[in-house]
């Protein structure tokens, strides 16, 4: 069975192919992307209406290109499966409109796609794939939840955010530092040559006995920290970005571990943009390793928005029997749509 998936929840056009034939984990078989970072870093963020158009020029030469690549005609695909939400109203109506039309023209049924639930499985494309059950850390710029994951479908939320997501803080203090949006991967290269211990900022909720997280706080902090080093901000910008992302990354590990302690699991699978940072990667691997657990990552490429975890999400949905193929063509988008209600709309 092969699967043609389509993303454009945010400013990432992604479109790919995977092989979800039988019941062996999904194969990717080919993929494409574009990333229009470069046209909204002039604006500091993501600018919707941009976004939106600039997938309608993407969507259909990296189709092309996905099918070329592997080698596989249109007549070929058996499903079309789009990112149906959550994410930007707009850029989604355009996946959802392509992928619906070209299903429609090709006879072939579409699928809509939960974005979360494309990350939380990216991991399975990975040349270590993780088994069911694990607990899922995931975390991307709009959100950080710590999840049960019992089979595909099967999402409890130990934990979240009660305010900003792990990858916001990353970007809003990337931001008050000065630097291009997104901030997360340029704040972790400066960090690379800063020292984390030089400011103290806080670790919101680390001991709250819960699994849910805050950072509105520490971007404040951030800012009153930028603030007070004034003209000496510059020269202490390293430090300032390796100490915010020491506060970020510690919270998500002790956080974690206290998931893996709660569930008795010795699983743990990291998705999402946040879960390609290196300094995240070698804390969790190094306390894992202590503690016996495995530790699962999406190759770093398909950390961030992508067409192949679309396409995995529908195929291992479609394996584990959770949709019911539909040749009807009518869709809607939901911007806002969280994973829990996933498991109780009926297929
Ligand atoms: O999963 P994703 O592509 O988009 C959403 O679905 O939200 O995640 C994007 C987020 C951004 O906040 C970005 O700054 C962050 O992931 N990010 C990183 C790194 N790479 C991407 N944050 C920290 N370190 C990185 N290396
Ligand atoms: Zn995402």
């Amino acid at each position: 069975m092969v699967v043609l998936g389509i993303e454009s929840s945010c400013d990432e056009t992604g479109v790919a192919l995977v092989d979800a034939s039988g019941s062996a984990v999904p194969r990717l078989l080919s993929h494409a992307l574009f990333s229009q970072i470069d046209m909204h870093q002039a604006y500091g963020g993501v600018v919707p209406e941009l976004a939106s158009r600039d997938h309608i020029r993407r969507v259909l030469p990296l189709t092309h290109q996905v099918m070329a690549e592997a080698g596989i005609s249109l007549a070929q695909v058996d499903v079309v499966a789009y990112t149906r939400g959550p994410g930007l109203a707009g850029a989604l109506l355009v996946g959802a409109g392509v992928a619906c039309s070209l299903a429609a023209a090709l006879g072939k049924p579409a699928m809509g796609v939960h974005h979360l639930e494309g990350h939380l499985l990216s991991p399975f494309l990975s040349a270590d794939p993780p088994e069911f059950p694990f607990v899922a850390l995931l975390v991307s710029g709009g959100h950080t939840q710590l999840m049960r994951v019992d089979r595909v479908g099967s999402y409890e939320l130990l934990g979240e955010t009660i305010d900003d997501a792990a990858g916001e803080a990353f970007d809003k203090s990337a931001k008050l530092m000065g630097l291009p949006y997104p901030g997360g991967p340029h704040l972790s290269k400066l960090a690379e040559g800063g020292d984390g211990a030089a400011f103290k900022l806080p670790r919101p909720l680390l001991h709250s006995g819960d699994l849910d997280f805050s950072f509105a706080g520490l971007k404040t902090a951030v800012l009153t920290q930028a603030k007070k080093l004034g003209p000496d901000l510059e020269s202490r910008k390293a430090d300032l970005a390796a100490a915010t992302q020491a506060a970020i990354v510690e919270v998500l590990v002790k956080k974690s571990l206290a998931a893996m302690a709660q569930t008795g699991l010795k699983r743990l699978v990291v998705a999402g943009g946040v879960g390609a940072n290196a300094l995240l990667r070698s804390q969790l691997n190094a306390v894992c390793k202590q503690r016996g657990i495995r530790v699962h990552y999406p190759e770093l490429h398909l950390c961030t928005d992508n067409g192949a975890m679309i396409a995995l999400a529908a195929g291992m949905r479609l394996q584990a029997g959770l949709e019911a193929l539909k040749r009807s063509y009518t869709f809607d988008v939901k911007p806002r749509w969280n994973l829990a209600e996933l498991q109780a709309e009926p297929a």
